[in-house]
Formats: C-alpha cells, sequence, structure tokens
C-alpha cells in the first residue's frame, strides 16, 4: 500500500501547528515560568524559540520530506547507516514516555470539562483551593487512570482514521476552534475588573532578574521552547515525511511557531485576568502542575456564567491537548507501519496498549527512590530526551546530510536563497548543538 501523504498544503501546516499547540502552551507553560522566575524565564524562553526554534523545526522538516519515513526509517535510509536507523528507536521511546503523563493530563481536563459543563462550578470555590481537596483526588489514583484511559481512546480514535481522514480532518475543525474560542475568552477576560492589573503583571518585564538568573532558566527554558514546538521528539519529522510537494519549508515553520506563540499569549490572556478579577495571585497559587486547574476552577466557581466559560475554556484545552497527543502516538505508529508492514489498526492497537501501561504508572503516581513519577517525567525526563534528541537531528543535518540538506531546505517554489540557507546549516551543524549541549549541562550542574 502506498504511503499515505496529506491532501493540502493547509492540512500539514494545521497539522504540525495543532502538535505544537497544547498543553505545552496553556497548562505547563504557566507552573513552569513560575517555578523559574517569571518574567526572566519568559524572556529567555522567547528568545530560544526564535533562535533555536525556528531552525529546529526546519531540520526535522529536512529530514522528513526526504526521508519520506518515520524517524527509524527516515535516519538510516538518509545515512546508509544501521547505526542511525537504530539511533530513530530514541524518538518512538520519546514519543511514549511524552504519551504517558500527557494521557494523564488530558485525563484531568477531560474530566475538568465534563464536570463543568455539568455543574461542577456550583461547588464553592474553596473547595477546589483546599491542597488535597478536589484536585488531589482528580490528578492521581483510580479516577486518573480511568481519565487518561478515556483520553488515550479519543486520541487512538482519530489516529486510526490515518494521515488524511483522522489527522488531518481532525486538525483542521480542532485548531480553528481552539483560536476562535481563545480570542472570544480572552476579549472576554479583558472585560473582567482588574485586567490591566493582570495584564501588567503577565507581561512585566524585568532585566535585572534576567541577568540575576539567566544560568539558573537557561535549561528548563529551553526545555519550554523544545516541548511547546514539539522539537526533539521526532514529531516534526514524521508529519513532514507525509508532505509530498515541494513548497518553502521556511514559511511552514514560521507560520507554525507564530501560531503557536500566539495560543500561549492568548492563554496568557485568558487566565491571569480572570485570576487577578478573583483575586487570586498567581504567583501565590500552589506551584507545581496543579497551579492553573487549582486556581481556575476556584475562579470559574465564583463567576457570573461560569459554567458556560468553564466549559469553553476546558473545551479549547480539551481540543489543543488531543491535537498534540496524536502527533505523539502517531510517531510509533508510522515507525511499526514502515519498518514492520504492520496494518495501521494493529500498530495503534500495540502502542496503546503499551501506553495503557506506561501512563497508568503516571496516574498512579508511586514514589520511587524519593521522587514522584509523574512530575519527574513531565518535568526534568522529557526535557532531558528532546534536548538530546534535538542535538542528534541537528547535528545529523549539518553533518550527515550536509548539502542534501541545504538542496532539501531550498526546493520548492519560494524557497530560500543560499545567502540565507547557509548560514541556517551553520547554525544548525554546530552553534545550536553547542548551546544545547550548554543548557543540558546547566541543567546536570
Ligand atoms: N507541543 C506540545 C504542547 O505544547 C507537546 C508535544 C511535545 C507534542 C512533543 C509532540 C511532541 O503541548
Ligand atoms: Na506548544
Amino acid at each position: 500500500m502506498a504511503r499515505e501523504t496529506w491532501a493540502t498544503r493547509v492540512g500539514f501546516i494545521l497539522a504540525a501547528a495543532g502538535s505544537a499547540v497544547g498543553l505545552g502552551n496553556i497548562w505547563r507553560f504557566p507552573w513552569v515560568t513560575a517555578d523559574n522566575g517569571g518574567s526572566a524565564f519568559l524572556a529567555v524562553y522567547l528568545g530560544i524559540v526564535l533562535l533555536v526554534g525556528v531552525p529546529g523545526l526546519l531540520a526535522e522538516f529536512v529530514v522528513g520530506r526526504r526521508g519520506k519515513k518515520s524517524p527509524v526509517g527516515a535516519l538510516r535510509d538518509l545515512s546508509g547507516s544501521r547505526g542511525w536507523g537504530l539511533w530513530g528507536v530514541f524518538y518512538v521511546i520519546t514519543a511514549i514516555a511524552l504519551l504517558s503523563f500527557y494521557s494523564v493530563v488530558g485525563g484531568w481536563i477531560l474530566r475538568y470539562f465534563g464536570e463543568s459543563a455539568s455543574g461542577l462550578v456550583g461547588a464553592p470555590p474553596a473547595y477546589f483551593a483546599a491542597p488535597g481537596q478536589y484536585f488531589g483526588g482528580v490528578a492521581a489514583g483510580p479516577d486518573a487512570f480511568g481519565f487518561h484511559l478515556l483520553f488515550l481512546a479519543l486520541t487512538a480514535l482519530v489516529v486510526l482514521g490515518g494521515v488524511r481522514r483522522g489527522i488531518e480532518l481532525g486538525t483542521k475543525v480542532m485548531m480553528p476552534a481552539v483560536l476562535v474560542l481563545l480570542v472570544g475568552l480572552a476579549v472576554w477576560a479583558g472585560a473582567r475588573p482588574g485586567a490591566a492589573a493582570a495584564y501588567a503583571f503577565y507581561l512585566a518585564f524585568d532585566v535585572a532578574t534576567v541577568r540575576a538568573n539567566f544560568f539558573d532558566v537557561l535549561g528548563p527554558a529551553a526545555g519550554q521552547a523544545l516541548f511547546t514546538l514539539s522539537l526533539g521528539a521526532g514529531t516534526m519529522i514524521t508529519y513532514a515525511s507525509y508532505i509530498d510537494e515541494d513548497r518553502s519549508l521556511p514559511f511552514d515553520a514560521t507560520v507554525i511557531a507564530a501560531l503557536n506563540t500566539l495560543v500561549g499569549v492568548l492563554a496568557g490572556l485568558v487566565v491571569f485576568p480572570l485570576l487577578f478579577s478573583l483575586g487570586v495571585d498567581p504567583a501565590q497559587t500552589s506551584p507545581g502542575p496543579g497551579a492553573l486547574f487549582v486556581g481556575l476552577a476556584g475562579a470559574f466557581a465564583q463567576l457570573p456564567g461560569g459554567v458556560v466559560i468553564a466549559t469553553a475554556f476546558f473545551g479549547v484545552v480539551v481540543l489543543a491537548a488531543l491535537s498534540s497527543s496524536i502527533s505523539m502516538l502517531e510517531i510509533p505508529v508510522s515507525f511499526l507501519v514502515d519498518e514492520y508492514g504492520l496494518g495501521r489498526r494493529r500498530a495503534v492497537a500495540l502502542v496503546a496498549a503499551g501506553v495503557v501501561a506506561t501512563g497508568g504508572l503516571c496516574a498512579f503516581n508511586p514514589t520511587i527512590a524519593g521522587t514522584a513519577v509523574f512530575g519527574f517525567v513531565a518535568g526534568p525526563l522529557v526535557d532531558t530526551l528532546l534536548t538530546v534528541g534535538l542535538i542528534a537531528v541537528l547535528l545529523f543535518v549539518g553533518w550527515v546530510m550536509g548539502r542534501d540538506a541545504l538542496a532539501e531546505l531550498r526546493s520548492g517554489a519560494g524557497g530560500p536563497s543560499a545567502a540565507v540557507a547557509t548560514p541556517w546549516l551553520l547554525a544548525v551543524g554546530a552553534v545550536l548543538p553547542v548551546f544545547l549541549v550548554f543548557t543540558l549541562l546547566t541543567t546536570v550542574g
């Protein structure tokens, strides 16, 4: 059977943007930011998105579009080396680690969504905010496991539909819905009392803090930048492998990075005015993964029309999460299909069965060797895997593909001139890997 391709250019852009836009923008970003010193973190993070993110996206696109296989087959065929093929398995493992915790958080959101629509907001706000109360029951244990299964099933359902009728069709509906709803929510939130103070808090830029903490925030900021753009996981290699027409990759990469940033900014414009209007200080809400939910659920509970707003908000988050989780599942699935000739159905069933178990570990969240599994997987583990994964792709493009990478980048209508493409290859082959190794070392040290 011929390998599937995207039906349209817009289809590819929306699928890739759908992968990028996700829990990283709405859920992970605020708590990682809060845990790492706020505005100093933000500045470094934005710099990395621009200087590492866009060239990094292009590196994965070049490998995918030229290789026309899953990361395993693409790296092997383009290098003619089985060693690189073996390295490709690293991305399959990363994808499974990602999906394991992502599906658990997706489950929390599904639950908040369902309960919002059916009157969750009737409970007193103190109930949501009290530690160990509402969120404590949602976050870990049998309930968390059950909702993880539900979210995983939804993810599998889309991926079962294949590239065109599953992923492309799904993201073509999900992405516009996310954008429209978020803009509506941001406009509504802007009219809340206290919105001005919220904007000031959110957008405050403090040079002194950036200077003082630069090296401390480098690692987490790089991790978040890669996470939010779906870089280093092999997702963008996989999605680009389904492109069949030649067109300007830099244009696509820029649109995808811009959409991802736009959604992050919009989410902040919704969340912070909401919290401020109710006198919740975002810096004071409990740090860590629960921060957003505890504060927000309590906020919705106090609002006039809170049911509608809460339902719309969690609806947005469900769609954003789903359009990302499908891109994670597609990596191991494409690997099994390309390398072992498995049918899509079998491949999806096999991977999903594995993630039921690995996600279960995140859902029950035992403490192993003094470390709670969920927080470890969702933070340091994933950050490290993505950074190492991207370094390898960059080195591959710079040193193994070399001229071929330049040719691939430049091919297609409106492709960049050599004057633009050559510095890109230099950055990808040398500057960015050195920088990323440095961020890794600051994390370890
Ligand atoms: N970019 C997604 C988000 O922001 C997460 C993701 C990471 C998706 C890696 C695919 C691969 O939520
Ligand atoms: Na993102």
